[in-house]
């Protein structure tokens, strides 16, 4: 077997590629068109630089925080992926691994596991919803959330069904079941370690999403899920502040880019936001979230809290998005690496990484906490900051 701990994330990736059927592993590169979001993403934190100083350190470091009210180890939270077919547990795992870490799960709706089984093991839960169904779906979906224990809700608004890949998409089975998997037979034999896994649970991987069962019917298959949500009228603003109404609790809006849209979005009362592209898998060429970033801070920062999700692979990435802004970050395919890679222990190899990468960077930016952070930390080339959706003109 070899040693099953991973010293980076792209460690994590590589192994991961190892392991999963090539449809698998498809679907969590995911990305649209060009890729080209996908790579600014993770790009664009290289392009900032570190001011490290020589002395003067501090000897104890303080990297907890709260997000929305909820503590955290330090500023990282697990984004909501519908993570499918990864992991035999799947979101559990996940949460799991960030119980043990102490940190906040987030949790999609079209995860494969139900909200009540993810609560079981981690009590800091954050659920995300997409704006799909009747209203009347919508609120029983959120009292299930609420009963399951959820501390906060995601609201997840920026998706357009954008699809097309130049390097091609994974063709992923409705149902993966014995007939099915005799059918694939080709692609998931040469990676026996995987099937091998779901064969000691005595499951097969099913694409379902529980926790949009209504109340007394079937759980719909994830496509049929997503139909629904194809289907369903997209909504204006006033159907965001409808939303965190009925919810009454912690709100996140995840999705915005742009410095109206947060504006907006502290007009309908949300707690906060994630500027985000959904991580490139939404409008190919959309700027890299880290771009994006200063100016959004720059303008809702003092009033509601701004998160960034995108790119982020290491504790390093975390340190500059802290510096230009941001509370803290959620990641998405990083931990989905270290699930593949190994489970749960994988998802705390991946958070251990990126605690010992941010530790890195505020001892030797000289600071005693992450809130020391700031862009005087940063070499910031000319040009990296984008603003959209400014006064005025958006600048690019
Ligand atoms: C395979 C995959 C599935 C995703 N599913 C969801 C989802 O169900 N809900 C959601 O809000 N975001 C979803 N996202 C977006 C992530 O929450 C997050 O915004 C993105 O992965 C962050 O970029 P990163 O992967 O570079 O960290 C998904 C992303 C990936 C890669």
């Amino acid at each position: 077997m070899g040693n099953a701990w991973f010293e980076t994330v792209a460690e994590a990736q590589r192994r991961a590629k190892k392991r999963l059927p090539g449809m698998v592993y498809g679907a969590l590169v995911a990305g649209s068109e060009r890729g080209r979001t996908i790579d600014d993403n993770i790009d664009a934190f290289a392009q900032l630089g570190f001011a490290p100083k020589v002395a003067g350190h501090k000897n104890e470091r303080d990297l907890s925080t709260t997000i929305m009210g909820v503590e955290s180890s330090f500023p990282v939270m697990i984004s909501p992926t519908g993570v499918q077919a990864v992991d035999p547990e799947g979101e559990v795992a996940v949460a799991r691994a960030a119980a043990n870490r102490g940190v906040i799960m987030g949790l999609s709706s079209f995860a494969s596991r139900s909200v009540e089984d993810v609560a079981a093991v981690n009590q800091n839960v954050f659920y995300q919803m997409y704006w799909t169904g009747s209203r009347e779906a919508m609120v029983q979906r959120m009292e299930r959330a609420k009963d399951a224990g959820a501390k906060a809700l995601i609201a997840t608004l920026d998706w357009s069904f954008s699809n097309g890949r130049d390097w091609g998409s994974p063709q992923i089975p409705e149902k993966i079941d014995l007939k099915t998997m005799v059918k694939l037979a080709p692609k998931v034999i040469n990676r026996p370690g995987w099937l091998w896994r779901f064969g000691k649970t005595g499951k097969i991987p099913d694409l379902t999403a529980p926790n949009l069962q209504p109340p007394g019917g079937q759980a719909p298959t994830f496509f049929g899920a997503y139909y629904e949500w194809m289907q369903t009228p997209p909504p204006s603003w006033e159907d965001v502040e409808w939303m965190r109404k009925e919810w009454g609790g912690p709100f996140l809006l995840k999705g915005v880019t742009r410095v109206d849209d947060a504006k907006r979005a502290v007009d309908a009362g949300v707690t906060a936001i994630s500027v985000s592209n959904h991580g490139g898998n939404n409008l190919d060429t959309t700027p890299a979230t880290i771009r994006l970033l200063p100016g959004v801070a720059e303008a809702v920062g003092d009033q509601i809290e701004v998160l960034l999700d995108g790119g982020v692979r290491r504790g390093s990435d975390v340190a500059k998005a802290l510096a230009l802004g941001a509370r803290a970050v959620l990641i998405g395919r990083a931990y989905l690496w270290g699930l593949a890679a190994n489970g749960t222990a994988g998802v705390e190899n991946v958070l251990d990484i990126l605690r010992g990468g941010l530790d890195s960077a505020v001892l030797g930016l000289g600071h005693s906490s992450v809130g020391e952070l700031s862009p005087a930390d940063l070499h910031i080339p000319r040009d990296f900051k984008v603003t959209l959706g400014g006064s005025g003109l958006t600048e690019s």
